[in-house]
């Protein structure tokens, strides 16, 4: 049994470097993940103003002296956000409540995804933006200051949404009651709370509502060492339980939280051997130890209600489902069109490159698995979990894959490529 351990959550990490920036003290931060993705966010911060030393990944302490919910500087430039949708929309809440003008950029890939989601809440509270490139994109200029509070029935299940609208609340002042068909993720409400702001969050006529009364005047800083991310560690349980590795593997302090492990439960549907020792809590997060041995998979149906709690495991389903015996369905999942890529075009497009038969939905996904040899080249679309789920893939024996564009995979998981070679089977 090989044990390893995960770089820090992408989520978490991307939540404590902006609370840490808004805090009043000092905050110290273990663990975070020096990916593409934060680096983008932390520069973000430090044009605004903040102090944030580099972001490195050896567990080092990072410790960051909080400006304050209304310190932030107007920036001199354009703030740019590369590959991170969650920096981008997440900031866009901060900057809704900051009495500044900031325009707000992205890399190629984040410049044709959608922004209304964020900005129609966030101009409803008072925030004006101006689209620079057309509408619902990148480019976008934001002038903030103090908010109204808003009543908003968000139309998907988007922890960025609800993220987004509970910062702005947060820095400007306002009372938010946002709700969401489905369960998000919860790491915001998790680190308010952490932070001393207490949130409620309950389910009303089968929505999910989020209450932030009483925005406070200060926040607390962080003392907090990040988990392991589960999204990063759904890679490696996938290529344990394909046989892709010697044995089986052991994850130490993986993040657990309810809204992200989503993907333990249809693994158990398909018969894969893995599990979990009891939780313990750090930081307001459930981690554990999670262990995945050899199996043989089966075909399974995963429709809406279990979407948001994988959202970004779609592409590590896909492959699993590639080698499970019969044909799995994925529907209610059109959200994965909205991705770092179309990950429902990408996903068929090379799955069929490599020879598996599946068929794009407008929601979703069919694909056949097989055992055959799996031979072809393939592209990353530019999305790092697209990258790495087909490194996965063709890490198993008798398959033989290329993958264009594979170096995005640093965008989560910087030396994703390194771990890979040593694990897996030559
Ligand atoms: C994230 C939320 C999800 C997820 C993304 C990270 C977050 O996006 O796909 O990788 O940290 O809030 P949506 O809010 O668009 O579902």
């Amino acid at each position: 049994m090989r044990r390893i351990r995960m770089p820090g959550d992408k989520s978490v990490t991307q939540r404590a470097l902006i609370f840490a920036s808004l805090a009043s003290g000092e905050s110290r931060l273990r663990g975070l993940l020096p990916g593409e993705d934060p680096q983008a966010t932390a520069r973000a911060l430090r044009d605004l103003g903040v102090d944030i030393p580099p972001l490195v990944g050896n567990g080092t302490e990072v410790r960051i002296q909080g400006v304050g919910l209304r310190g932030l500087h107007e920036p001199h430039d354009v703030l740019d956000f590369e590959n991170s949708g969650t920096g981008a929309r997440l900031m866009l809440g901060v900057l809704a409540g900051q009495p500044m003008t900031v325009t707000v950029t992205g890399d190629a890939s984040l410049r044709v995804r959608p922004m209304r989601r964020v900005t129609t809440p966030l101009s409803k509270m008072g925030a004006v933006f101006r689209e620079m490139d057309g509408p619902d994109r990148l480019p976008l200029e934001v002038t903030g200051g103090p908010l109204d509070a808003i009543d908003y029935d968000s139309p998907v299940a988007s922890a960025q949404v609800k993220s987004a609208v509970l910062l702005a609340g947060l820095v400007g002042g306002a009372f938010v009651f946002v709700s969401e068909p489905h369960r998000s993720r919860d790491h915001t409400e998790r680190m308010l709370s952490t932070c001393g702001v207490p949130v409620i969050s309950h389910e009303v006529d089968g929505l999910w509502k989020v209450e932030l009364r009483d925005p406070p005047e200060r926040i607390a800083p962080l003392n907090l060492e990040i988990p392991g991310d589960f999204s990063s560690s759904a890679f490696f349980l996938a290529l344990a339980i394909l046989g892709g590795m010697e044995g089986g593997l052991e994850i130490d302090h993986v993040g657990m939280n309810p809204t992200r492990r989503g993907l333990l439960d249809v693994l158990n549907r398909m018969g894969a051997k893995v599990g979990a020792d009891p939780f313990d809590e750090d930081g307001g997060e459930p981690v554990s130890s999670l262990r995945a041995l050899p199996s043989k998979l089966v075909a399974t149906k995963v429709g809406a209600d279990e979407v948001p709690a994988m959202i970004d495991e779609f592409p590590v389903m896909a492959i699993l489902a590639a080698r499970a015996e019969g044909v799995t369905s994925i529907t209610g999942a059109s959200e994965l069109r909205l991705k770092e890529s179309d990950r429902i075009k990408a996903l068929a497009e090379n799955l069929r490159a490599v020879g598996v038969k599946a068929e794009e939905l407008s929601d979703g996904l069919e694909i056949e698995g097989g055992d055959h040899p799996l031979v072809g080249r393939v592209s990353s679309h530019n999305d790092h979990r697209i990258a790495m789920a087909f490194g996965v893939l063709g890490a198993l024996k008798g398959n033989q894959i290329d993958i264009d564009g594979a170096d995005v995979a640093d965008v989560s998981f910087p030396n994703f490529w390194g771990l890979l070679e040593d694990l897996a089977r030559t």
